[in-house]
């Protein structure tokens, strides 16, 4: 299967990043081609594909291209046998949305509905379709079937505004989740965030079938966290303690027992520093967690500065993302290897 991807908009470099994480990770085969800024296609996608559809959180979808060619005149002259849209829609209800860019005119829009929707016998429905087939233009005019749709509603419900126990310190999920796939971690993984908060991190990865540990120094963090872990179903071992003593926290994580760590660490005012630096305290925290990492483990830690990233001892940065919060806080997404 010939399959695109539509990325966000708005995290263009990270989002790549992500989906080629998973790809990578996942071993689904094939290499992807930029198509446009937006679009990411994958020659032959058949394996894994809902796997991968189930994992992103900054991508918009995952579509089957049924055709693509230069135009709107190029679509009107194929017939339906050569599209072979009849056979992927079948007999259930469809929705055809088409976008086309500036310059065109609602009369293609229309022709190419029309055009398509003859050559289908099933009703058409937009509220309830078993089918959306989108056409839109980038490089080309592209003609694709809608595999899977990310972030839909579970993925809303998570939303930090909508946990029982909510504080604005918590990064959304859909970052979360590209930040796990940053890290890495298959289903079944563990992952710790030694500054669990919320439980933002904890959420997402129990959702992605992993085994989660969190600290936080505050009880009303750690009793939150597990709050909203038990609203979405979800299991995750939480306690208090201090980010730099895991191996005392949770004696029963060997040497090398996780996969990764995914964390965002204080910093600014709406979090506890106490007197200690922010360098400090991460330097004190990667010292604890260091040997329960697996030698190929992955950190990836927020950071509002990337010259902090040399508090990461014995890690090298791979790959950063800024994501401007507000004018005085920028977010960037950091991956860290082991030296
Ligand atoms: C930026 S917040 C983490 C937000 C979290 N990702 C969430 O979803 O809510 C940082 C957290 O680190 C905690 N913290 C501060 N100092 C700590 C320490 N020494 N050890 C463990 N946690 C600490 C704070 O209480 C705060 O909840």
């Amino acid at each position: 299967m010939r399959a695109l991807i539509e990325i966000s908009g708005e995290q263009k470099g990270m989002a790549r990043a992500e989906v080629e994480s998973v790809i990578e990770m996942l071993d689904l085969s094939g290499t992807a081609t930029g198509i446009g800024e937006r679009y990411l296609l994958f020659e032959d996608a058949d394996r894994g594909i809902s796997e991968l559809g189930g994992r992103l959180g900054l991508s918009h979808r995952i579509m089957e291209v049924l055709w693509n060619g230069s135009g709107v005149d190029d679509l009107l002259k194929e017939d339906g046998r050569s599209l072979d849209i009849a056979r992927t829609i079948g007999d259930g209800p469809f929705y055809i949305r088409v976008k086309l860019g500036d310059g065109s005119t609602a009369v293609q829009r229309s022709d190419i509905i029309e055009h398509l929707g003859e050559m289908v016998d099933a009703p058409d429905s937009a509220e309830r379709p078993a089918t959306v087939i989108r056409v839109f233009e980038e490089d080309g005019l592209w003609l694709c079937r809608v595999v899977s749709e990310i972030g839909r509603k579970d993925a809303r419900d998570r939303r930090v505004g909508n946990r029982p126990f909510f504080a604005p310190i918590s990064i959304e999920p859909k970052y979360v989740r590209a930040m796990l796939n940053l890290a890495r971690v298959r289903e079944g993984g563990s992952i710790l965030d030694p500054f669990c908060g919320t439980g933002g991190v904890l959420i997402e990865g129990a959702s992605m079938g992993m085994s989660t540990y969190g600290i936080d120094i505050l009880d009303q963090m750690v009793e939150g966290a597990r709050t909203n872990l038990a609203h979405f179903g979800l299991e995750g071992e939480v306690a208090r303690g201090d980010a730099g003593s895991v191996r005392e926290v949770f004696p029963t994580i060997g040497e090398g027992g996780l996969d990764a760590v995914v964390t965002d660490p204080p910093y600014g005012r709406a979090t506890t520093v106490g007197g200690e630096t922010t360098s400090d305290l991460i330097e004190r925290a990667v010292s604890g967690f260091s040997p329960l990492l697996k030698p190929e483990g992955r950190v990836v830690m927020v950071l509002p500065d990337l010259a902090l990233a040399h508090s990461v001892n014995g890690y090298k940065l791979v790959e950063s993302h800024p994501l401007r919060v507000h004018r005085s806080l920028t977010r960037n997404f950091c991956i860290f290897e082991r030296r």
